[in-house]
């Protein structure tokens, strides 16, 4: 059956917010954060310390952190792609963070200019560091069901990535299917292979929106036994290295399914309908989540 509880890991200011052209003031960002967290949002990831030449928007990542110190109620967890990421993290105040690795290798080279060994290499020496601090990390698998470059992408291939990300020390393996392409036809199969490899409890599942098939996707993994789900407010995101990729799917639509399911989130829809509508106003854009649209003309 499906799990009774899902931890919602909510990842709007990170992933709906890396991709925005024109840059948004580090208030709103850090206003958009304090809404998530009041809405009982368990995981709001707050920011990335990437190079600001890769990503401009989160140039700001130390002053966001150092605006939501001691904001209580959410884990609020950071991307590092090295260990100078992981460093000005530590410093930043962050008490948690994710390395991001690749199933596809040449999503791995144009997103972190590296091989996926390579990569593997670097979050060896972050989740290294982060034992020493006592800092739980994350792992993502992008690509884990089709690349931009080399189509789709075998299950075991996604198996061997999610499973290394564990064997390291990865507290939880997000499975990102980066350019929304799967369907639960695709998504199936590749949940199989990773559960062979590393059990259900640890899997996290990232659907970006892009065909429509985010819902059904999840619905399938839910069905499997995956109780972490990722979503990004007003389904605002995408990765500004995967052409064509749009937003995560939005959580207010995943909340809304999962109450209609009778799953228990901790979190408050009215409240989330409130975040979705501060950060759609702040950008000057409508809402990409359906429920949102619905409930506004209530
Ligand atoms: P690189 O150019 O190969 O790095 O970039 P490098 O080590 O050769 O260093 C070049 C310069 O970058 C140096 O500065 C470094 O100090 C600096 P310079 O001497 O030229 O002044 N640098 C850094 N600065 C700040 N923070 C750092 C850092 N590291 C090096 N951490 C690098 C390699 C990984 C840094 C770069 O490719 C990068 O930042 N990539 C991040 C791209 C990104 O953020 N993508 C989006 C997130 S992933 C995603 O969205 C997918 C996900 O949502 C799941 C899914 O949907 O599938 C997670
Ligand atoms: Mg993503």
């Amino acid at each position: 059956g499906i799990p009774r509880f899902v931890k919602i890991v909510e990842v709007g200011p990170r992933d709906g917010l890396q991709n925005e052209k024109n840059i948004v003031p580090t208030d709103v960002k850090v206003e958009l954060i304090h809404r998530l967290v009041s809405s009982g949002l368990p995981v709001v990831e707050a920011t990335s310390f990437v190079s600001p030449k890769w990503v401009p928007q989160l140039a700001d990542a130390r002053d966001v952190m150092e605006a939501v110190h001691g904001l209580e109620g959410s884990r609020l967890p950071v991307l590092t792609p090295n260990l100078k990421g992981f460093e000005a993290a530590v410093a930043a105040g962050a008490k948690e963070v994710a390395v991001f690795a690749s199933a596809s290798e040449s999503f791995s080279k144009s997103n972190i200019n590296c091989s996926i060994e390579e990569s593997l290499a670097r979050y060896r020496a972050v989740t290294r560091a982060a034992k020493e601090f006592s800092i739980p990390v994350r792992g993502y698998v992008s690509c884990v069901i089709g690349c931009p470059q080399e189509g789709s992408i075998p299950p075991s291939k996604v198996a061997y990535v999610a499973k290394e990300l564990h064997d390291m020390g990865c507290f939880e393996i997000s499975l990102g299917d980066t350019i929304g392409v799967g369907t639960p036809g695709t998504v199936v199969p590749m949940l199989e292979a990773v559960m062979a490899l590393v059990p259900v409890e640890k899997l996290a599942v990232h659907f970006h929106d892009t065909y429509g098939q985010s819902l059904p996707n999840i619905l399938v993994s839910l069905q499997m036994g995956v109780s972490i789900l990722d979503s990004s407010i007003a389904g605002l995101g995408g990765c500004p290295y995967a052409k064509g990729a749009s937003g995560n799917v939005a959580t207010e639509d995943v909340v809304y399914m999962l109450h209609g399911l009778g799953v228990k989130t901790n979190v408050d829809l009215v409240k989330l309908l409130s975040a979705g509508d501060f950060i759609c106003k702040q950008l000057g854009r409508p809402s990409g989540s359906k429920t949102a649209v619905a409930l506004g003309r209530v």
